[in-house]
């Protein structure tokens, strides 16, 4: 992974090209109806290909680029890095024979600079990417606050990668996906614990009852 000035990590390319293979989201597939969303952007790692393939998939089933507002929605706090990432977006639309407007149109429409936990996405697809590190205790007392009342597995001892997966899950369609880069000390740890008894008593309610969730 990079990492530039900040200690922000970025993802190299390769990983999230790997990553969107595993998920199946090629453009071999038609992906003009399979909502993505990436909850911190930075500058582009996973956007940039997201929007690539899905350029490619739409010269190959032909639909437009007006049919691809629900297909992607990006989120970051940072408004440099937000910006670095839409003009990638841009580009790319422009280089697959978008006009100037729909470029423009989608690329704004597509990148929010706004907090991923706060945001009201439902019935998404894939959510795909590389969470934040940060501890609870180096987050704000009103963000603490705020997960905390919204999330079941964030606590003031946890990362705030843990409210992103559980943000994610809550976010699924019914064959959903969550593919994330991250650290698995979750799987073992203490603050870990709300998280495997979500994940698990998802699953459980998830056979008995139709699909909820799926990792
Ligand atoms: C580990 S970097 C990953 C960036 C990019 N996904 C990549 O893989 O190259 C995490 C990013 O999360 C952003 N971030 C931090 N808190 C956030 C929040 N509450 N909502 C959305 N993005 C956030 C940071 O600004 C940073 O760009």
């Amino acid at each position: 992974m990079n990492k530039p000035n900040g200690g922000t990590i970025y993802t190299n390319t390769w990983v999230a090209e790997l990553m969107l293979d595993l998920c199946d989201y090629v453009p071999e597939n038609n992906l003009a109806k399979i909502r993505v969303v990436d909850p911190s952007c930075g500058e582009g790692s996973f956007s940039t290909e997201v929007v690539t393939r899905l350029c490619q998939s739409m010269e190959r089933y032909r639909f437009s680029f007006l049919d691809l507002a629900d297909s992607f929605a990006a989120y970051d706090t940072d408004g440099r890095s937000l910006k670095i990432a839409r003009n990638a977006a841009y580009h790319v639309l422009r280089e697959h024979a978008a006009s100037a407007d729909e470029a423009d149109y989608l690329s704004r429409r597509w990148f929010h600079l706004a907090d991923f936990i706060e945001s009201d996405q439902a019935n998404v697809d894939l959510v795909i990417g590389n969470p934040p590190y940060i501890r609870a205790t180096d987050l704000s007392l009103q963000d603490r606050q705020q997960y905390a009342q919204q999330l079941q597995t964030f606590t003031f001892g946890t990362d705030i990668y843990i409210a992103f997966l559980e943000k994610g899950l809550r976010m699924l369609s019914p064959k959903g996906k969550v593919c994330f880069i991250c650290s698995d000390r979750w799987q073992k740890n203490q603050y870990g614990t709300r998280l495997r008894r979500f994940i698990a008593g998802s699953w459980i309610f998830s056979h008995r009852n139709g699909p909820m969730i799926s990792m």
